[in-house]
């Protein structure tokens, strides 16, 4: 019994020891000791396109992961240098698809994951929303606000290629989706709100589009097609909203004689108004200010 109780307390002292020197830092699992070769940030591979890829894994972002009480070998298998992967953007995503299968089918579905499974390494993948770094072992959880996919960053995350002209003039896509989104109601509201999640209730890109199942504008099932869709899209946050309300809306388009017209000209209106007023006003004053002169003038 006294024995019982002593190894318990060496026991309860240990740990607490253990606690205190570790600072209260998480330790990522590497049971085998893999970080010992790719901890050096000079291990490279010759990948299946023939680039040079990093092989390197950094504790210190595995430490902070969301798979942080995930074995290397869990991912990688206990050989893990038997199986010869590509190491490309399309073997990431199916990769982290072994496990999240439900947001790897509905990405592959998206106008992102089609083009990904055609080669092309110029649309988003997982890592590209998850991962600060771009790296497959820096993923953090989506409600950390420092998340790129939190609410608060998401806009910024998309536009590292959405505010890209050169990259969208070439898929055709010509709006300035990021600049117009910035300027608008919504936008202007979640830079402003705090990092908590009841401050974040606008709308940003995600509400509009989708995140996992995003679809091109052209696609009659995209939840911004057609003003039917539109007002579904508002109505969950604007209740009976309506195709009116949504027939107002301008997307990311400027208001112009072609577009929206009644928009345009009552913009081109008020701009009028405003200037009139604004003019008429400084007349009045100078005006008076000029009779005054005079006066005195004459006075003395
Ligand atoms: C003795 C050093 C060493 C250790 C320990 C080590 N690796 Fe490696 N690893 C390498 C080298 C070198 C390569 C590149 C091999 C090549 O060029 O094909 C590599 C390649 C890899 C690759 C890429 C393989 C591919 O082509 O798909 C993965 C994944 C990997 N290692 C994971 C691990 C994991 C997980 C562990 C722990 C269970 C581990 N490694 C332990 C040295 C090491
Ligand atoms: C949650 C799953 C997961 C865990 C845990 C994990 N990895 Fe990975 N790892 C991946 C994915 C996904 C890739 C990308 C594979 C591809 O491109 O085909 C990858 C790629 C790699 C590569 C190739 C270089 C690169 O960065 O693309 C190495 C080396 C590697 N991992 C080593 C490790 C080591 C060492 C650990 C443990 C400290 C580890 N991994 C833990 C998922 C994981
Ligand atoms: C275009 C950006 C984007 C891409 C690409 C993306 N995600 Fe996400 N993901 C998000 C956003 C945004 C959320 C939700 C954040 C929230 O709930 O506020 C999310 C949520 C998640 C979640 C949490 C559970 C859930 O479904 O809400 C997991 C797991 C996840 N993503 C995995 C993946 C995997 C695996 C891939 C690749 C096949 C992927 N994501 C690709 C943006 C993306
Ligand atoms: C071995 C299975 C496995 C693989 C492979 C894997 N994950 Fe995970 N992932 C998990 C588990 C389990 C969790 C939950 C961890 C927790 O809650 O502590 C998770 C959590 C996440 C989260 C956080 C979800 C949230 O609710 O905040 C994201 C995002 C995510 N994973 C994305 C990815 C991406 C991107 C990849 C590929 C680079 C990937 N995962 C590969 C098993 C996996
Ligand atoms: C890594 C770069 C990248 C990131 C990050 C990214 N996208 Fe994309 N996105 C693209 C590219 C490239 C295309 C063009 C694909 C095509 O037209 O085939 C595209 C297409 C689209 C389309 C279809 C445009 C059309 O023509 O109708 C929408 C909508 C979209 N993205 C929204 C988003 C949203 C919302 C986010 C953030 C949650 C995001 N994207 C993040 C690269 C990216
Ligand atoms: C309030 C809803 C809403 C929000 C928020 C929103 N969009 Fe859109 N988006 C639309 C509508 C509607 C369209 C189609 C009409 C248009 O092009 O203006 C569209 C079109 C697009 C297109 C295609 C443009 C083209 O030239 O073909 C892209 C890409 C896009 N959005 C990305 C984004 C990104 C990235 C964000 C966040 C920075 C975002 N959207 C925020 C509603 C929204
Ligand atoms: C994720 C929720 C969400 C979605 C989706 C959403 N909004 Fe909003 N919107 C808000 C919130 C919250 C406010 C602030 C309301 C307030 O302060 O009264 C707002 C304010 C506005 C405002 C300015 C203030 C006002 O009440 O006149 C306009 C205009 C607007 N939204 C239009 C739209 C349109 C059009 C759509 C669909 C394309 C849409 N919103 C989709 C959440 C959303």
């Amino acid at each position: 019994m006294r024995g019982l109780a002593l190894s318990l307390a060496a026991g309860f002292a240990s740990a607490v020891v253990m606690l205190a020197f570790s600072g209260g830092q998480i330790y990522a699992l590497d049971e085998n000791n893999c970080l010992s070769c790719h901890g050096n940030p000079e291990l490279t591979k010759t990948n299946g396109e023939g680039k040079e890829v990093s092989l390197y894994v950094s504790e210190e972002a595995v430490n902070t992961a969301a798979h942080r009480f995930i074995d290397c070998t869990t991912c990688h298998t206990a050989q893990p240098h038997q199986v010869n992967t590509p190491l490309t953007k399309l073997s990431l995503a199916q990769k982290c698809g072994t496990c999240h299968q439900y947001q790897y089918k509905l990405h592959l579905q998206s106008v992102h994951g089609q083009q990904l499974a055609q080669g092309n390494p110029d649309v988003a993948t997982c890592v590209d929303c998850h991962s600060p770094t771009g790296n497959p072992h820096s993923v953090i959880r989506v409600l950390e606000y420092s998340a790129p996919a939190y609410k608060k960053n998401i806009a910024q995350t998309c536009a590292k290629c959405h505010d890209n002209e050169e990259l969208m003039a070439s898929y055709g896509i010509v709006e300035k989706v990021y600049e117009s989104y910035m300027r608008s109601f919504h936008g202007k509201a979640i830079q402003l709100g705090t990092y908590e999640i009841t401050q974040l209730d606008k709308a940003t890109c995600t509400n509009c589009h989708g995140y996992h199942d995003i679809k091109s504008t052209r696609d009659p099932t995209s939840p911004v097609s057609g003003v039917q869709n539109l007002a579904k899209t508002c109505e969950q946050c604007h209740p009976g909203a309506g195709v009116e309300f949504a027939r107002g809306f301008l997307g990311h388009k400027e208001a112009s004689p072609e577009n929206i017209p009644a928009a345009h000209y009552t913009e081109v209106f008020f701009t009028i108004l405003l200037t009139v007023v604004v003019v008429a006003g400084a007349f009045v004053v100078v005006t008076a200010v000029v009779r005054f002169a005079i006066n005195r003038w004459r006075e003395e």
